[in-house]
Protein backbone atom coordinates (compact mmCIF):
# COMPACT_ATOMS: atom_id res chain seq x y z
CA UNK A 1 0.00 0.00 0.00
CA UNK A 2 1.25 3.79 -0.79
CA UNK A 3 1.60 5.87 1.62
CA UNK A 4 1.64 9.31 0.57
CA UNK A 5 2.92 12.79 3.12
CA UNK A 6 2.67 16.38 1.73
CA UNK A 7 5.11 18.94 3.69
CA UNK A 8 2.77 22.31 3.96
CA UNK A 9 -1.19 22.36 4.09
CA UNK A 10 -1.72 25.54 2.55
CA UNK A 11 -3.55 26.91 -0.79
CA UNK A 12 -1.83 23.94 -2.87
CA UNK A 13 -0.84 21.40 -0.47
CA UNK A 14 -4.19 21.00 1.42
CA UNK A 15 -6.92 20.82 -1.74
CA UNK A 16 -4.49 18.80 -3.90
CA UNK A 17 -4.09 16.26 -1.19
CA UNK A 18 -7.63 16.13 -0.44
CA UNK A 19 -8.42 14.96 -4.10
CA UNK A 20 -5.39 12.19 -4.13
CA UNK A 21 -7.78 10.61 -1.38
CA UNK A 22 -10.71 11.20 -3.13
CA UNK A 23 -9.79 9.59 -6.17
CA UNK A 24 -7.17 6.97 -4.68
CA UNK A 25 -8.80 5.24 -1.46
CA UNK A 26 -6.43 2.59 -1.75
CA UNK A 27 -3.50 5.55 -0.61
CA UNK A 28 -3.15 6.60 2.63
CA UNK A 29 -2.34 10.62 2.74
CA UNK A 30 -1.06 12.68 5.69
CA UNK A 31 -0.56 16.36 5.58
CA UNK A 32 1.79 17.85 7.54
CA UNK A 33 2.39 21.51 8.53
CA UNK A 34 4.47 23.22 11.47
CA UNK A 35 1.53 25.59 12.13
CA UNK A 36 -0.51 24.07 14.76
CA UNK A 37 -3.27 26.61 13.84
CA UNK A 38 -3.70 25.52 10.46
CA UNK A 39 -3.66 22.11 10.91
CA UNK A 40 -6.48 22.45 13.86
CA UNK A 41 -8.81 24.02 11.08
CA UNK A 42 -7.90 21.61 8.97
CA UNK A 43 -9.10 18.95 11.25
CA UNK A 44 -12.38 21.30 12.26
CA UNK A 45 -16.08 22.39 10.33
CA UNK A 46 -13.46 25.47 9.56
CA UNK A 47 -11.39 24.71 6.75
CA UNK A 48 -8.49 27.88 6.95
CA UNK A 49 -8.63 28.00 3.58
CA UNK A 50 -12.83 29.18 1.22
CA UNK A 51 -12.92 27.42 -1.63
CA UNK A 52 -15.40 25.97 -3.77
CA UNK A 53 -16.31 21.92 -3.44
CA UNK A 54 -13.87 21.67 -0.54
CA UNK A 55 -15.46 21.02 2.01
CA UNK A 56 -17.69 17.87 0.57
CA UNK A 57 -13.88 16.47 -0.65
CA UNK A 58 -12.61 16.43 3.25
CA UNK A 59 -15.60 15.35 4.67
CA UNK A 60 -15.60 12.38 2.22
CA UNK A 61 -12.08 11.48 3.56
CA UNK A 62 -10.84 13.21 6.54
CA UNK A 63 -10.40 10.42 9.45
CA UNK A 64 -10.77 7.73 6.39
CA UNK A 65 -7.31 7.99 4.03
CA UNK A 66 -6.40 11.74 4.94
CA UNK A 67 -5.28 12.92 7.71
CA UNK A 68 -3.87 15.91 9.29
CA UNK A 69 -1.24 16.77 11.39
CA UNK A 70 1.55 18.70 12.61
CA UNK A 71 3.71 15.37 13.39
CA UNK A 72 5.59 16.44 10.22
CA UNK A 73 9.09 13.58 10.86
CA UNK A 74 6.67 10.59 11.56
CA UNK A 75 5.12 10.71 8.46
CA UNK A 76 7.50 11.93 6.38
CA UNK A 77 9.37 9.30 7.56
CA UNK A 78 6.65 6.51 7.23
CA UNK A 79 5.64 8.01 3.31
CA UNK A 80 6.66 6.13 0.14
CA UNK A 81 6.26 9.62 -1.68
CA UNK A 82 6.84 12.65 0.30
CA UNK A 83 5.26 16.04 -1.96
CA UNK A 84 6.56 19.47 -0.39
CA UNK A 85 4.07 22.36 -1.01
CA UNK A 86 5.47 25.04 1.31
CA UNK A 87 5.60 28.11 0.40
CA UNK A 88 7.81 30.00 -2.06
CA UNK A 89 7.76 33.63 -1.34
CA UNK A 90 10.02 36.58 -3.14
CA UNK A 91 13.22 37.22 -1.13
CA UNK A 92 13.14 40.37 1.31
CA UNK A 93 16.21 40.86 2.19
CA UNK A 94 19.78 40.19 0.74
CA UNK A 95 21.11 38.66 -2.73
CA UNK A 96 18.17 38.63 -5.20
CA UNK A 97 15.81 40.84 -2.40
CA UNK A 98 12.58 41.76 -4.62
CA UNK A 99 13.04 39.16 -7.10
CA UNK A 100 14.20 35.38 -6.41
CA UNK A 101 12.66 33.18 -4.45
CA UNK A 102 13.09 32.80 -0.93
CA UNK A 103 13.95 28.62 -0.75
CA UNK A 104 14.37 28.78 3.20
CA UNK A 105 11.31 26.60 4.22
CA UNK A 106 11.84 24.07 0.96
CA UNK A 107 15.37 24.02 2.10
CA UNK A 108 14.44 23.27 5.58
CA UNK A 109 12.27 20.60 4.29
CA UNK A 110 14.70 19.31 2.53
CA UNK A 111 16.72 18.54 5.39
CA UNK A 112 14.35 17.45 7.50
CA UNK A 113 13.13 15.13 4.72
CA UNK A 114 17.01 14.20 5.05
CA UNK A 115 17.01 13.45 8.52
CA UNK A 116 14.63 11.51 9.68
CA UNK A 117 14.13 9.25 6.31
CA UNK A 118 15.15 5.23 6.79
CA UNK A 119 13.68 4.15 3.57
CA UNK A 120 13.87 4.89 -0.17
CA UNK A 121 11.61 7.48 -1.19
CA UNK A 122 10.23 9.57 -4.27
CA UNK A 123 10.41 13.48 -3.22
CA UNK A 124 8.02 15.95 -5.52
CA UNK A 125 8.54 19.09 -5.56
CA UNK A 126 4.59 20.87 -5.77
CA UNK A 127 6.01 24.30 -4.64
CA UNK A 128 6.71 26.83 -7.49
CA UNK A 129 10.37 26.82 -7.68
CA UNK A 130 13.49 28.06 -9.93
CA UNK A 131 14.69 25.98 -12.77
CA UNK A 132 17.32 23.77 -11.21
CA UNK A 133 16.29 23.58 -7.51
CA UNK A 134 15.60 19.72 -7.78
CA UNK A 135 19.33 20.01 -8.44
CA UNK A 136 19.96 21.35 -5.10
CA UNK A 137 17.59 19.78 -3.20
CA UNK A 138 19.08 16.44 -4.58
CA UNK A 139 22.51 17.44 -3.45
CA UNK A 140 21.08 18.37 0.30
CA UNK A 141 18.97 14.10 0.53
CA UNK A 142 21.82 12.46 -0.84
CA UNK A 143 24.59 14.56 1.16
CA UNK A 144 23.11 13.55 4.77
CA UNK A 145 22.01 10.02 4.05
CA UNK A 146 24.41 7.34 2.31
CA UNK A 147 22.47 4.37 0.95
CA UNK A 148 19.06 5.57 1.09
CA UNK A 149 17.75 6.37 -2.86
CA UNK A 150 15.62 9.41 -3.39
CA UNK A 151 14.37 10.18 -6.47
CA UNK A 152 13.34 13.65 -7.19
CA UNK A 153 10.17 14.54 -9.28
CA UNK A 154 9.14 18.26 -10.17
CA UNK A 155 5.81 18.19 -10.05
CA UNK A 156 3.81 21.80 -10.19
CA UNK A 157 0.53 22.69 -9.88
CA UNK A 158 -1.35 24.31 -12.33
CA UNK A 159 -4.61 25.14 -10.23
CA UNK A 160 -6.49 28.39 -10.00
CA UNK A 161 -7.85 29.53 -6.55
CA UNK A 162 -11.47 29.68 -6.59
CA UNK A 163 -12.03 26.80 -8.87
CA UNK A 164 -9.24 24.40 -7.21
CA UNK A 165 -11.12 21.64 -6.75
CA UNK A 166 -12.58 21.27 -10.32
CA UNK A 167 -9.10 22.30 -11.86
CA UNK A 168 -8.01 19.63 -9.78
CA UNK A 169 -10.57 17.04 -10.54
CA UNK A 170 -10.38 17.80 -14.85
CA UNK A 171 -6.95 19.30 -14.72
CA UNK A 172 -5.73 20.69 -18.36
CA UNK A 173 -3.20 18.41 -18.00
CA UNK A 174 -0.62 17.11 -15.26
CA UNK A 175 2.80 17.71 -15.58
CA UNK A 176 5.80 14.83 -14.24
CA UNK A 177 9.04 16.01 -14.85
CA UNK A 178 12.28 13.59 -13.49
CA UNK A 179 15.59 12.18 -14.25
CA UNK A 180 16.06 10.44 -17.84
CA UNK A 181 17.54 7.05 -16.08
CA UNK A 182 15.92 4.08 -15.17
CA UNK A 183 15.04 4.96 -11.52
CA UNK A 184 14.21 8.25 -12.48
CA UNK A 185 11.26 6.57 -14.98
CA UNK A 186 10.31 4.24 -12.00
CA UNK A 187 10.03 7.18 -9.89
CA UNK A 188 7.49 8.86 -12.59
CA UNK A 189 5.35 5.60 -13.17
CA UNK A 190 5.03 5.65 -9.68
CA UNK A 191 3.65 9.00 -9.55
CA UNK A 192 1.91 8.58 -12.97
CA UNK A 193 0.34 5.77 -11.35
CA UNK A 194 -1.15 8.14 -8.81
CA UNK A 195 -2.78 10.64 -11.14
CA UNK A 196 -3.82 7.87 -13.58
CA UNK A 197 -6.32 6.88 -10.76
CA UNK A 198 -8.66 9.78 -12.61
CA UNK A 199 -6.98 11.81 -15.10
CA UNK A 200 -6.45 10.17 -18.62
CA UNK A 201 -2.94 9.16 -19.06
CA UNK A 202 -3.18 11.16 -22.87
CA UNK A 203 -2.82 14.57 -20.37
CA UNK A 204 -0.23 12.90 -17.91
CA UNK A 205 2.88 14.93 -19.47
CA UNK A 206 6.38 13.89 -18.80
CA UNK A 207 9.28 15.47 -19.10
CA UNK A 208 12.98 16.32 -18.20
CA UNK A 209 13.36 17.75 -14.46
CA UNK A 210 13.83 21.39 -15.82
CA UNK A 211 11.37 21.42 -18.51
CA UNK A 212 8.59 20.38 -15.99
CA UNK A 213 10.52 23.47 -12.98
CA UNK A 214 10.66 26.24 -16.23
CA UNK A 215 7.33 25.43 -17.60
CA UNK A 216 5.45 26.27 -14.03
CA UNK A 217 6.97 29.63 -14.38
CA UNK A 218 6.33 29.97 -18.03
CA UNK A 219 2.52 29.23 -17.95
CA UNK A 220 2.74 31.82 -15.34
CA UNK A 221 4.05 34.53 -17.38
CA UNK A 222 2.50 33.45 -20.59
CA UNK A 223 -1.23 33.99 -18.25
CA UNK A 224 0.25 37.48 -16.85
CA UNK A 225 1.38 38.60 -19.36
CA UNK A 226 -2.54 38.08 -21.75
CA UNK A 227 -3.95 40.40 -18.63
CA UNK A 228 -1.39 42.83 -18.88
CA UNK A 229 -1.66 42.97 -22.67
CA UNK A 230 -5.78 43.62 -22.18
CA UNK A 231 -5.13 46.03 -19.44
CA UNK A 232 -2.65 48.11 -21.55
CA UNK A 233 -5.29 48.07 -24.51
CA UNK A 234 -7.72 48.86 -21.89
CA UNK A 235 -5.73 52.54 -21.17
CA UNK A 236 -6.15 52.37 -25.29
CA UNK A 237 -9.47 52.02 -25.25
CA UNK A 238 -10.41 54.96 -22.81
CA UNK A 239 -8.35 57.28 -25.08
CA UNK A 240 -9.86 56.74 -28.27
CA UNK A 241 -13.79 55.59 -27.25
CA UNK A 242 -12.97 51.35 -27.91
CA UNK A 243 -14.58 49.22 -25.87
CA UNK A 244 -12.68 46.99 -24.33
CA UNK A 245 -15.00 43.78 -23.86
CA UNK A 246 -15.81 44.20 -27.92
CA UNK A 247 -11.72 44.82 -28.82
CA UNK A 248 -11.16 41.07 -25.91
CA UNK A 249 -14.37 39.29 -27.75
CA UNK A 250 -12.79 40.16 -31.47
CA UNK A 251 -9.56 39.28 -30.55
CA UNK A 252 -10.36 36.48 -28.78
CA UNK A 253 -12.62 34.68 -31.85
CA UNK A 254 -9.18 34.12 -33.24
CA UNK A 255 -8.67 30.58 -32.84
CA UNK A 256 -4.77 31.07 -32.32
CA UNK A 257 -5.03 33.82 -29.10
CA UNK A 258 -8.58 31.73 -27.61
CA UNK A 259 -11.04 33.90 -25.55
CA UNK A 260 -10.17 32.89 -21.73
CA UNK A 261 -8.18 35.23 -19.65
CA UNK A 262 -8.70 38.11 -21.73
CA UNK A 263 -11.08 40.33 -19.21
CA UNK A 264 -9.50 43.62 -18.29
CA UNK A 265 -9.57 44.51 -14.77
CA UNK A 266 -8.14 46.87 -11.90
CA UNK A 267 -4.93 44.18 -12.44
CA UNK A 268 -3.94 41.14 -11.65
CA UNK A 269 -3.32 39.40 -8.15
CA UNK A 270 -2.81 36.35 -5.72
CA UNK A 271 0.26 34.78 -4.31
CA UNK A 272 1.50 33.46 -8.04
CA UNK A 273 2.17 35.48 -11.05
CA UNK A 274 4.21 38.67 -9.49
CA UNK A 275 6.35 35.81 -7.92
CA UNK A 276 6.76 33.78 -10.27
CA UNK A 277 7.52 36.49 -13.35
CA UNK A 278 10.45 38.04 -10.52
CA UNK A 279 11.62 34.51 -9.81
CA UNK A 280 12.24 34.56 -14.20
CA UNK A 281 13.30 37.92 -14.17
CA UNK A 282 15.97 37.06 -11.77
CA UNK A 283 17.09 33.43 -13.50
CA UNK A 284 17.18 35.65 -17.15
CA UNK A 285 19.68 38.20 -15.30
CA UNK A 286 21.78 35.38 -13.67
CA UNK A 287 21.91 33.62 -16.73
CA UNK A 288 23.47 36.85 -18.41
CA UNK A 289 20.11 37.45 -20.90
CA UNK A 290 18.92 41.39 -19.44
CA UNK A 291 16.68 41.58 -23.13
CA UNK A 292 14.51 38.58 -21.74
CA UNK A 293 14.42 39.77 -18.43
CA UNK A 294 13.31 43.27 -19.26
CA UNK A 295 10.52 41.32 -21.30
CA UNK A 296 9.19 39.67 -18.68
CA UNK A 297 9.38 42.86 -16.09
CA UNK A 298 7.30 45.04 -18.36
CA UNK A 299 4.40 42.88 -17.13
CA UNK A 300 5.05 43.52 -13.70
CA UNK A 301 5.24 47.31 -14.52
CA UNK A 302 1.95 47.43 -17.16
CA UNK A 303 0.05 45.49 -13.65
CA UNK A 304 1.80 48.21 -11.35
CA UNK A 305 0.57 51.17 -13.73
CA UNK A 306 -2.75 49.86 -13.95
CA UNK A 307 -3.81 50.08 -10.59
CA UNK A 308 -2.22 53.52 -10.13
CA UNK A 309 -4.00 55.16 -13.56
CA UNK A 310 -7.43 53.46 -11.51
CA UNK A 311 -6.71 55.26 -8.73
CA UNK A 312 -5.44 58.81 -10.57
CA UNK A 313 -8.73 58.04 -12.12
CA UNK A 314 -10.68 58.48 -8.55
CA UNK A 315 -8.83 61.42 -7.56
CA UNK A 316 -8.87 63.21 -10.76
CA UNK A 317 -12.53 62.34 -11.33
CA UNK A 318 -13.64 63.73 -7.75
CA UNK A 319 -12.17 67.07 -8.28
CA UNK A 320 -8.59 66.14 -7.78
CA UNK A 321 -8.76 65.74 -4.19
CA UNK A 322 -10.49 62.59 -2.12
CA UNK A 323 -9.72 64.26 0.89
CA UNK A 324 -11.46 63.28 3.75
CA UNK A 325 -14.30 61.47 1.38
CA UNK A 326 -15.36 58.14 2.21
CA UNK A 327 -14.86 55.83 -0.22
CA UNK A 328 -16.89 52.45 -0.21
CA UNK A 329 -14.20 49.75 -1.41
CA UNK A 330 -16.39 46.63 -2.45
CA UNK A 331 -14.55 43.33 -2.78
CA UNK A 332 -10.74 43.25 -1.24
CA UNK A 333 -9.67 39.54 -1.97
CA UNK A 334 -7.51 38.97 -5.66
CA UNK A 335 -10.34 37.62 -7.24
CA UNK A 336 -13.85 36.20 -6.57
CA UNK A 337 -14.55 32.70 -4.84
CA UNK A 338 -11.43 33.29 -2.08
CA UNK A 339 -10.49 34.64 0.61
CA UNK A 340 -7.10 35.03 -0.24
CA UNK A 341 -5.77 38.26 -0.16
CA UNK A 342 -1.99 37.80 -1.27
CA UNK A 343 -1.10 40.60 -3.74
CA UNK A 344 -4.26 41.63 -4.11
CA UNK A 345 -4.47 44.97 -6.63
CA UNK A 346 -7.24 46.39 -3.62
CA UNK A 347 -4.02 46.65 -1.40
CA UNK A 348 -2.09 49.17 -3.99
CA UNK A 349 -5.37 50.80 -4.69
CA UNK A 350 -6.39 51.43 -0.89
CA UNK A 351 -3.20 52.89 -0.26
CA UNK A 352 -2.86 54.82 -3.11
CA UNK A 353 -5.93 56.37 -1.93
CA UNK A 354 -5.14 56.79 2.09
CA UNK A 355 -2.08 58.56 0.06
CA UNK A 356 -4.42 61.03 -0.83
CA UNK A 357 -6.15 61.07 3.00
CA UNK A 358 -9.10 59.43 1.32
CA UNK A 359 -11.59 58.22 4.32
CA UNK A 360 -11.98 54.09 3.64
CA UNK A 361 -15.13 51.70 4.02
CA UNK A 362 -14.54 48.20 3.11
CA UNK A 363 -17.04 44.91 2.37
CA UNK A 364 -15.96 41.48 1.54
CA UNK A 365 -17.91 38.74 1.83
CA UNK A 366 -14.86 36.11 2.43
CA UNK A 367 -11.90 38.50 4.02
CA UNK A 368 -12.15 39.76 7.92
CA UNK A 369 -11.30 42.82 9.41
CA UNK A 370 -8.36 41.64 11.39
CA UNK A 371 -6.74 40.37 7.73
CA UNK A 372 -7.66 43.74 5.64
CA UNK A 373 -6.13 45.80 8.45
CA UNK A 374 -2.93 43.61 8.37
CA UNK A 375 -2.49 43.56 4.51
CA UNK A 376 -2.83 47.19 4.70
CA UNK A 377 0.09 47.62 7.36
CA UNK A 378 2.58 45.29 6.01
CA UNK A 379 5.17 46.08 3.45
CA UNK A 380 5.48 44.95 0.06
CA UNK A 381 6.57 40.66 0.22
CA UNK A 382 6.25 40.67 4.07
CA UNK A 383 2.73 38.60 3.66
CA UNK A 384 4.57 35.46 3.02
CA UNK A 385 6.96 35.40 5.40
CA UNK A 386 5.54 33.68 8.68
CA UNK A 387 8.33 36.41 10.92
CA UNK A 388 6.27 39.14 9.51
CA UNK A 389 3.13 37.94 10.58
CA UNK A 390 1.72 39.55 13.67
CA UNK A 391 -0.40 36.37 15.72
CA UNK A 392 -2.28 39.31 17.49
CA UNK A 393 -5.04 41.41 16.01
CA UNK A 394 -3.53 44.13 13.92
CA UNK A 395 -4.17 48.31 15.20
CA UNK A 396 -6.60 50.08 13.58
CA UNK A 397 -5.76 52.40 10.96
CA UNK A 398 -7.51 55.28 11.64
CA UNK A 399 -8.72 56.00 7.88
CA UNK A 400 -10.01 52.86 7.78
CA UNK A 401 -13.85 50.81 8.76
CA UNK A 402 -14.06 47.03 7.78
CA UNK A 403 -17.96 46.18 7.46
CA UNK A 404 -20.06 42.75 6.83
CA UNK A 405 -22.53 44.98 4.28
CA UNK A 406 -22.33 46.68 1.31
CA UNK A 407 -24.97 48.92 1.89
CA UNK A 408 -23.37 50.16 5.06
CA UNK A 409 -20.42 50.44 3.12
CA UNK A 410 -21.99 52.68 0.63
CA UNK A 411 -23.93 55.02 2.98
CA UNK A 412 -23.11 58.52 2.82
CA UNK A 413 -20.10 57.67 0.26
CA UNK A 414 -18.79 60.15 -2.21
CA UNK A 415 -17.93 56.96 -4.22
CA UNK A 416 -17.41 53.03 -4.98
CA UNK A 417 -14.64 51.25 -5.85
CA UNK A 418 -15.52 47.77 -6.89
CA UNK A 419 -11.98 45.86 -6.64
CA UNK A 420 -13.14 42.20 -6.81
CA UNK A 421 -16.03 41.02 -9.23
CA UNK A 422 -18.08 38.35 -6.49
CA UNK A 423 -21.09 37.51 -7.70
CA UNK A 424 -23.10 39.72 -5.40
CA UNK A 425 -22.63 42.57 -6.62
CA UNK A 426 -23.70 42.90 -9.64
CA UNK A 427 -27.41 42.09 -8.23
CA UNK A 428 -26.87 45.23 -5.81
CA UNK A 429 -29.74 47.43 -5.58
CA UNK A 430 -28.29 50.36 -6.83
CA UNK A 431 -30.93 52.47 -6.81
CA UNK A 432 -31.09 52.15 -3.29
CA UNK A 433 -27.44 52.96 -2.91
CA UNK A 434 -27.45 55.95 -4.88
CA UNK A 435 -30.23 57.33 -2.86
CA UNK A 436 -27.90 56.95 0.27
CA UNK A 437 -24.47 58.64 -1.44
CA UNK A 438 -23.43 62.04 -1.34
CA UNK A 439 -24.26 63.58 -5.24
CA UNK A 440 -22.08 63.66 -7.18
CA UNK A 441 -22.66 59.79 -6.63
CA UNK A 442 -19.16 58.01 -8.20
CA UNK A 443 -18.60 54.09 -9.03
CA UNK A 444 -14.89 53.03 -10.24
CA UNK A 445 -15.80 49.44 -11.56
CA UNK A 446 -12.16 47.49 -11.82
CA UNK A 447 -13.68 44.53 -12.89
CA UNK A 448 -16.25 45.61 -15.45
CA UNK A 449 -19.28 43.88 -13.35
CA UNK A 450 -21.95 46.78 -13.39
CA UNK A 451 -24.31 47.36 -15.90
CA UNK A 452 -22.81 51.09 -17.17
CA UNK A 453 -26.26 51.91 -18.92
CA UNK A 454 -28.39 51.62 -16.14
CA UNK A 455 -26.41 52.97 -13.32
CA UNK A 456 -25.89 56.39 -15.45
CA UNK A 457 -29.45 56.15 -15.75
CA UNK A 458 -29.64 56.15 -12.21
CA UNK A 459 -27.68 58.96 -12.15
CA UNK A 460 -23.97 57.77 -11.04
CA UNK A 461 -21.37 58.66 -12.97
CA UNK A 462 -19.32 55.60 -13.74
CA UNK A 463 -16.00 54.65 -14.55
CA UNK A 464 -15.60 51.02 -16.09
CA UNK A 465 -12.08 49.89 -16.89
CA UNK A 466 -11.68 50.11 -20.70
CA UNK A 467 -15.10 51.21 -21.38
CA UNK A 468 -15.90 54.47 -23.47
CA UNK A 469 -15.73 57.77 -20.78
CA UNK A 470 -18.62 58.96 -18.99
CA UNK A 471 -18.96 62.39 -20.73
CA UNK A 472 -18.57 63.79 -17.33
CA UNK A 473 -14.66 61.85 -17.00
CA UNK A 474 -13.92 63.75 -20.59
CA UNK A 475 -13.86 67.02 -19.10
CA UNK A 476 -11.98 66.42 -15.82
CA UNK A 477 -8.02 66.49 -16.67
CA UNK A 478 -6.14 63.77 -18.15
CA UNK A 479 -5.38 60.46 -16.31
CA UNK A 480 -1.13 60.03 -16.20
P1 LIG B 1 0.71 28.49 1.64
O1 LIG B 1 1.49 29.57 2.28
O2 LIG B 1 -0.78 28.56 1.63
O3 LIG B 1 1.10 27.08 2.32
C1 LIG B 1 2.40 26.70 2.60
C2 LIG B 1 2.40 25.99 3.95
O4 LIG B 1 3.69 25.41 4.16
C3 LIG B 1 2.15 26.91 5.14
O5 LIG B 1 1.00 26.46 5.86
C4 LIG B 1 3.44 26.78 6.00
O6 LIG B 1 3.19 26.78 7.40
C5 LIG B 1 3.95 25.42 5.56
N1 LIG B 1 5.38 25.22 5.80
C6 LIG B 1 6.41 26.05 5.49
N2 LIG B 1 7.58 25.48 5.82
C7 LIG B 1 7.30 24.26 6.34
C8 LIG B 1 8.09 23.19 6.85
N3 LIG B 1 9.43 23.28 6.86
N4 LIG B 1 7.46 22.10 7.31
C9 LIG B 1 6.12 22.00 7.30
N5 LIG B 1 5.31 22.97 6.83
C10 LIG B 1 5.90 24.09 6.34
O7 LIG B 1 1.26 28.36 0.15
P2 LIG B 1 0.46 27.83 -1.14
O8 LIG B 1 -0.37 28.91 -1.72
O9 LIG B 1 -0.16 26.53 -0.82
O10 LIG B 1 1.68 27.62 -2.14
C11 LIG B 1 2.60 26.59 -1.96
C12 LIG B 1 3.47 26.50 -3.20
O11 LIG B 1 2.66 26.18 -4.32
C13 LIG B 1 4.19 27.81 -3.57
O12 LIG B 1 5.44 27.50 -4.10
C14 LIG B 1 3.30 28.41 -4.65
O13 LIG B 1 4.01 29.23 -5.54
C15 LIG B 1 2.80 27.17 -5.36
N6 LIG B 1 1.49 27.31 -6.03
C16 LIG B 1 0.48 28.01 -5.44
C17 LIG B 1 -0.78 28.10 -6.07
C18 LIG B 1 -1.92 28.85 -5.44
O14 LIG B 1 -2.93 29.04 -6.11
N7 LIG B 1 -1.83 29.30 -4.20
C19 LIG B 1 -0.98 27.45 -7.29
C20 LIG B 1 0.07 26.74 -7.86
C21 LIG B 1 1.30 26.67 -7.21
C1 LIG C 1 -2.88 31.42 -11.18
C2 LIG C 1 -2.89 30.47 -12.40
O1 LIG C 1 -4.09 30.69 -13.16
C3 LIG C 1 -2.80 29.02 -11.95
O2 LIG C 1 -2.71 28.16 -13.08
C4 LIG C 1 -1.58 28.87 -11.08
O3 LIG C 1 -1.49 27.54 -10.61
C5 LIG C 1 -1.61 29.82 -9.90
O4 LIG C 1 -1.73 31.18 -10.39
P1 LIG C 1 -4.70 32.19 -9.40
O5 LIG C 1 -3.70 33.25 -9.09
O6 LIG C 1 -5.26 31.39 -8.29
O7 LIG C 1 -4.07 31.14 -10.45
O8 LIG C 1 -5.95 32.86 -10.17
P2 LIG C 1 -6.19 33.36 -11.67
O9 LIG C 1 -7.54 32.94 -12.06
O10 LIG C 1 -5.10 33.00 -12.57
O11 LIG C 1 -6.23 34.94 -11.49
C6 LIG C 1 -5.08 35.68 -11.15
C7 LIG C 1 -5.39 37.17 -11.19
O12 LIG C 1 -5.63 37.60 -12.53
C8 LIG C 1 -6.64 37.56 -10.40
O13 LIG C 1 -6.42 38.76 -9.72
C9 LIG C 1 -7.69 37.72 -11.48
O14 LIG C 1 -8.73 38.59 -11.10
C10 LIG C 1 -6.86 38.31 -12.60
N1 LIG C 1 -7.44 38.10 -13.93
C11 LIG C 1 -7.64 36.84 -14.41
C12 LIG C 1 -7.76 39.20 -14.73
O15 LIG C 1 -7.57 40.35 -14.32
N2 LIG C 1 -8.28 38.98 -15.98
C13 LIG C 1 -8.49 37.73 -16.49
O16 LIG C 1 -8.95 37.62 -17.63
C14 LIG C 1 -8.15 36.63 -15.67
Amino acid sequence: MVKICCIGAGYVGGPTMAVIALKCPEITVSVVDISQSRISAWNSDHLPIYEPGLDDVVKKCRGKNLFFSTDVEKHVAEADIVFVSVNTPTKTQGLGAGKAADLTYWESAARMIADVSTSNKIVVEKSTVPVKTAEAIERILTHNRKGINFQILSNPEFLAEGTAIQDLFKPDRVLIGGRETPEGAKAIKALKDVYAHWVPVDRIICTNLWSAELSKLAANAFLAQRISSVNAMSAICEATGADVSEVSHSVGYDSRIGPKFLNASVGFGGSCFQKDILNLVYICECSGLPEVANYWKQVIKVNDYQKSRFVNRVVSSMFNTVSGKKIAILGFAFKKDTGDTRETPAIDVCKGLLGDKARLSIYDPQVSGDQILRDLSMKKFDWDHPVHLQPSSPNSIKQVSVVWDAYEATKDAHGICILTEWGEFKSLDFKKIYDSMQKPAFIFDGRNVVDVEKARKIGFIVYSIGKPLDPWLKDMPAVA
